[in-house]
């Protein structure tokens, strides 16, 4: 054997050994490089065979043949092996054991008032009304003035109104999105507007902050029954088949002439809110024909339907936001 066939000897052994010894499948790629790469002293043999004598030439092509040939295999059984067995740690490593418990999920849902709010709002939009919203901060001008509040007047300071600087006041009431809706279109309107509302007022039966619902309705030949007739069919929506409304005769600087709404609970009856025949003074101030059009709006608080419906007898629970509380509807 000659010194370059003893070499190739020990070339082979030694890569043979380092494959068996490798543990992961890029130690076997610096294993190939390392014997059988294009700088290794295997592939220097090769190159050099060229200038050995005839019988050298024949011997050394053929050993380092065969041991290249032998490294590539085990390489390639060696990877084999190495990658099955990392997909497998990897498999288990990522485990997810589906016999863990879950996370428990915690289930929200809608406040009381929201639910009313929801339902009245519902019942509406299926006759064909449309819904309007307006700012929380409102001109004094939209929340009084345009409704027919006189400077001065008393129903003004009978609001408790938080005012604000520059002539603005948190709004007392939903009435201002009437204003609004009026001021943007043309008769015919079809509109109920929720919203939140704010008065300096805090008892059982009181809120600093408070839902109001407001309707309104102005077009051609509009009349109190048509008002009455409204309520009706909402009450019967609200508050089921058997429900009824009466109205009786109040102050409004809005409307003329003015009503209190009671629906009809259990053997009594329950105050709703107020009512009316929109003040001709009101459409004047929007810039709609008197001559051609007559309305219909009302206003009520779905808080206080929501204590009568549910059986709270503070409203100030409602916005305390205990889950204690609210957890039980
Ligand atoms: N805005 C009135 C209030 O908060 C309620 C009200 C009364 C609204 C009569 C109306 C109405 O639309 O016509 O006290």
């Amino acid at each position: 054997m000659t010194a370059t066939e003893q070499r190739i000897e020990k070339l082979r052994t030694e890569a043979l050994s380092a494959v068996s010894d490798a543990a992961t499948t890029s130690e076997l790629e610096d294993i190939r490089i390392r014997f059988l790469g294009r700088a290794a002293e295997l592939s220097e043999i090769k190159k050099s065979i060229g200038s050995l004598s005839p019988d050298e030439r024949k011997e050394v092509g053929k050993s380092s043949n065969l041991a290249s040939r032998e490294i590539e295999n085990a390489l390639s059984e060696k990877k084999n092996d190495l990658a099955s067995s990392e997909r497998e740690s990897k498999l288990r490593k990522e485990a997810v054991d589906v016999t863990l418990p879950g996370v428990p999920f915690q289930r929200g849902n809608l406040h009381p008032t929201q639910r009313i709010i929801d339902d009245v709002v519902d019942f509406f939009v299926g006759m064909g009304y449309g819904v309007a919203e307006g700012p929380e901060v409102e001109t004094d001008y939209n929340n009084f003035t345009a409704l027919n509040f006189p400077e001065g007047h008393p129903a003004r300071s009978e609001h408790d109104t938080f005012f604000l600087d520059e002539g603005l006041v948190m709004r007392t009431h939903t009435s201002p999105v009437q204003v609004r809706t009026m001021l943007e279109n043309e008769p015919p309107v079809y509109v109920v507007c929720p919203g939140r509302t704010y008065r300096n007022d805090s008892d059982p039966t009181h809120t600093p902050m408070f839902n109001q619902i407001e309707a309104l309705v102005v077009d051609r030949g509009i009349s109190l029954a048509d008002l009455k007739g409204t309520l009706n069919a909402m009450a019967r929506h609200v508050f089921g088949e058997d429900a009824k409304v009466r109205l009786r005769p109040s102050f409004f600087p809005f409307t003329e002439p003015s009503v209190e709404m009671d629906v009809s609970w259990g053997d009594g009856w329950l105050e709703l809110g107020g009512a009316g025949m929109v003040d001709p003074n009101v459409l004047e101030e929007v810039g709609y024909d008197t001559e051609e059009y007559t309305g219909f709006a009302f206003g009520f608080g779905p808080d206080r339907m929501a204590m009568v419906k549910y059986g709270v007898h503070d409203l100030r629970m409602f916005f305390e936001g205990d889950l204690r509380f609210l957890r039980q509807f």
